[in-house]
């Protein structure tokens, strides 16, 4: 609220003191993100001079800091995977993942943390089972990549340690991989760097360091936050179990409602821009607050109110432009899959702590929620 009423854009100082300009309208939002001049401030990566600027040498030079015209060949070699359509091949094991998990819950008696049971695990397995990676190691990346997102509440050590350790992992199953593929997404980029050479070592690791966090960490939030805004709205729920047509529907409103991601990574404009009746002059830092963007009462009306029959729910949780997600189909057919089940098992599921809401994760990239406390 109080962001929407300074307007859409507008200076502002960030927790760790740089100035940038945050923006936080939805019609902003998509203009700004598809202007040429709005790019990410560097596809080089630092020179290696110390074990941190090797770290993110080494595992940061994937499509999501790139520009074209590398990120059009990054983006290009697994755009294949993520169509509509391959996902959609997936949905019967999502479905088996998300049944095993459930059957595990069925006859606990006290509270169980959904996001531990069943938010985190189900994406997880996902990508690990597309990319090709022993789910075996499932709880270490857990602690990996939650460091790799929240970058900025851990200490450089911890970062230092979390980041090599997963390098490790990923150049071992790379050099697994080499020896023996499989029909994998992994194997099939480790084939593209060998006929093609398209891809350096540091690409293939950033690569599979971008998949595995983006495929994961914002997909159990839209599960946990899913959740626990229909249970938050009891009306919403029921109309949900009546008319299950409205799943699609109704995923999209979540995900407008309470997004998994509070802001895309900070851009940088090229040259000046004027936007707003405001002018955002080159090289300044740029912040696109996705929340309250989904929440520009300029675009919907009732904002803050959840409404799975609306017509209006065009969000911006995915983003938009060039870096638009790549896995939007995936996460999409999840959070489908992930709250009929859930709910369809369950029909008398609530919150154990209803008078509280739950707590989050401190980060200014995330919108987590860290423990989801129900009785099934
Ligand atoms: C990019 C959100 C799930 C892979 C993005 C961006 C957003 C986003 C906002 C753009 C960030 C920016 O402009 O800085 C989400 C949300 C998800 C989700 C809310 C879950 C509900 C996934 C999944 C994958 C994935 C399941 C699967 C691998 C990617 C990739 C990019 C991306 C590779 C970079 C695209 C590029 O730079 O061209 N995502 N994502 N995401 N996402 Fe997702």
């Amino acid at each position: 609220e109080d962001l929407a009423s300074t307007g859409p854009v507008q200076r502002y100082t960030m927790f760790t003191g740089v100035p940038v300009q945050l923006v936080t309208g939805y019609a902003e939002t998509r203009e700004l993100l598809a202007h040429p001049d709005v790019v990410r401030s560097s596809t080089e990566g630092p020179h290696r001079e110390t074990v941190m600027d090797d770290l993110i040498a080494s595992t940061e030079r994937h499509m999501l800091n790139a520009n074209p015209p590398d990120h059009t060949r990054l983006r290009k070699l697994v755009t294949a995977a993520f169509t509509r359509r391959r996902i959609e091949a997936l949905e019967p094991r999502i479905r088996e993942i998300a049944t095993s998990l459930l059957d595990e819950l069925d006859g606990a008696d006290g509270p169980v943390d959904l996001v531990n049971a069943y938010s985190y695990p189900l994406p997880i397995t996902v990508i690990c089972e597309l990319i090709g990676i022993p789910a075996v190691r499932r709880d270490d990346f857990r602690r990996w990549s939650s460091v790799l997102v929240n970058a900025a509440v851990h200490t450089d050590e911890e970062y230092v340690e979390a980041i090599s350790l997963m390098r490790e992992f990923v150049h071992e199953l790379i050099a697994q991989k080499r020896l023996a593929p499989t029909d994998d997404l992994l194997s099939g980029l480790i084939a593209v760097q060998e006929d093609g050479d398209q891809l350096s070592q540091d690409e293939l690791t950033s690569m599979v360091f971008l998949l595995l966090a983006a495929g994961h960490e914002t997909t159990v939030s839209l599960i946990s936050n899913g959740v626990h805004a229909l249970l938050r709205h009891p009306d919403q729920l029921e109309l949900l179990r009546s008319e299950p047509e409205r799943l699609p529907a109704a995923v999209e409103e979540l995900l407008r409602y309470d997004g998994p991601l509070q802001a895309a990574i900070p851009y940088v404009a090229r040259a000046s821009i004027d936007v707003a009746g405001r002018r955002i002059d080159a090289g300044d830092v740029i912040v696109f607050a996705l929340l309250p963007a989904n929440r520009d009462v300029r675009k919907v009306e009732r904002a803050d109110e959840l409404d799975i029959t609306r017509s209006d729910s065009a969000h911006l949780a995915f983003g938009h432009g060039i870096h638009h997600c790549l896995g939007a189909p995936l996460a999409r057919l999840e959070g489908r899959i992930a709250l009929e089940l859930l709910f369809e098992r369950f029909p008398r599921l609530r919150l154990a702590v209803p008078k509280q809401d739950p707590p989050r994760h401190p980060s200014f990239l995330m919108n987590a929620i860290r423990e989801l406390p129900v009785l099934l």
